[in-house]
């Protein structure tokens, strides 16, 4: 409103036409995305009134919870309780109350989490631990810096999480842990795995970074949130997170009283009593202004998830349908969280060439999207020295042909979404 007043002396003419949207046409005021002319308009206005399109708008959701925030942070500052201040206790409650579980172990992030959990179970090297190789690294990457064996296994092609059946397979005498990734935002069959590693007495470290706030329905009817579901589950609050800090940070939750001793002192340099050091552990802690942030986020994450829902639906509506695409599917014992909406391409010769050529396409109008991931973990040099090429996973490599995730965050608005969609049956159009 401010310039809109600034006074005419003192911008001069040509000034006032540079600065003063008011002399523009069309005017903001009166063209915006909520105007009932927009349709008619769309095409030629939609670069200049839409807000620029992210993959995730966290400038946007902070500026929703500005005030709150920056007050916690202030707080924080003030009590210059930096490393473990009291919002790291009231947060780790919180969640717990929140999960349904009874220990949270905040840490430093999600992948520091996981190795937290592999450590505390005792695992001995050569130890085989079963993962999806359809998977974000740091699933993996753990379980090789901790000299265990990962066990790759395919993933389900609807619901892009580990398959039960694919797990009973890997199965050998040297099997300690399965470690079931919610995928995307997408719950795995956790009945199922859990009845697999009660049949084999194995734990099962549940990778909660992409699903925080789902719950898996069992078959009686029953829900429980995911990451309070195996022997340990672990989530990560790097910003983009469904739950994200504004930093690095993430937990562990177990239900195990003796186990949240340990993961706890595990995280604390292997200590109980400070000085004494009984067991070999690293550093792995939650910042307080980081703790500040999640406990206004965590507050949020119910409407947060709404927010992604509704642009998924809006999205599923778009592609219905369509020969070529293959939207999320939502199984019903997982209700999705959408930390990614990804879209299964097919129905093309070269497949991979036309999912690319659609990135491509949309960064060109300034629409991002990605491909998680580009290379599975089992094809990763990386692994080659755990004998990651040996493995053939068809699904996994079908998958990592077709999948593209369009933006999806809690501030996408309708013309962000329709402008989005119409890019992508425009170009899909022009390869039929
Ligand atoms: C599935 C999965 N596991 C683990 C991690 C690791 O979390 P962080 O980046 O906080 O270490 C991530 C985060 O990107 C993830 O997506």
């Amino acid at each position: 409103m401010q310039r809109f007043i600034t006074p005419l002396s003192v911008i001069g003419l040509p000034g006032l036409f540079k600065t003063h949207r008011l002399f523009t046409f069309p005017h903001p005021l009166f063209f915006n995305h909520k105007t009932p002319f927009l349709p008619y308009f769309r095409t030629r206005l939609n670069n200049r009134f839409m807000r620029p399109i992210q993959m995730v708008d966290l400038k946007q959701q902070y500026l929703a919870i500005k005030q709150e925030v920056d007050a916690a942070i202030l707080d924080v500052l003030d009590s210059s309780a930096f490393i473990n201040g009291k919002p790291v206790q009231e947060l780790a409650a919180d969640l717990s109350r929140y999960l349904g579980v009874k220990h949270t172990i905040p840490c430093a992030n999600g992948t520091d989490a996981l190795q937290i959990a592999m450590m505390a179970l005792d695992l001995q090297p050569g130890d085989e631990v079963i993962t999806p190789s359809f998977t974000y690294i740091a699933t993996t990457e753990v379980v090789a810096l901790l000299r265990l064996k990962p066990v790759f296994v395919e993933v389900d092609p609807k619901t892009f999480c580990i398959d039960p059946e694919a797990i009973r397979k890997a199965i050998t005498p040297k099997t300690k842990a399965i470690v079931p990734v919610h995928l995307y935002g997408h719950v795995c069959n956790m009945e199922e795995i859990m009845k697999i590693a009660a049949e084999h007495n194995l734990f099962v470290i549940e990778d909660n970074a992409q699903a925080i706030g789902s719950d898996f329905t069992y078959s009686d009817g029953t829900k429980k949130k995911t990451g309070s579901i195996g022997t340990i589950g672990c989530t990560s609050f790097f910003p983009s997170k469904n739950l994200g800090c504004y930093g690095d940070g993430g937990a562990i939750f177990t239900n195990d009283d003796a186990l949240a001793e340990k993961l706890k002192m595990i995280a604390n340099h292997g200590q109980k009593v400070r000085y004494y050091h009984e067991m070999v552990g690293c550093n792995s802690r939650l910042d307080t202004v980081q703790a500040a942030v999640l406990k206004i986020k965590l507050k949020k994450l119910g409407e947060y998830i709404a927010a992604r829902r509704k642009a998924a639906d809006y999205y599923d509506n778009a592609f219905a349908g369509h020969k070529h695409i293959t939207t999320p599917y939502r199984a019903s014992y997982s209700n999705h969280v959408f930390h990614q909406y990804t879209l299964t391409l097919d129905g093309y010769n070269n497949v991979a060439e036309v999912r690319n050529g659609l990135n491509e396409y949309l960064a060109a109008h300034k629409i991002p999207s990605m491909i998680y991931y580009p290379v599975p973990a089992h094809r990763q040099k990386m692994f080659a020295a755990f004998g990651g090429g040996d493995y053939n996973l068809e699904i996994t490599d079908w998958l990592t042909d077709r999948v593209i995730s369009l933006p999806m965050h809690t501030e996408l608005e309708e013309d962000q979404l329709q402008f989005i969609t119409s890019k992508v049956l425009e170009y899909l159009k022009s390869k039929s």
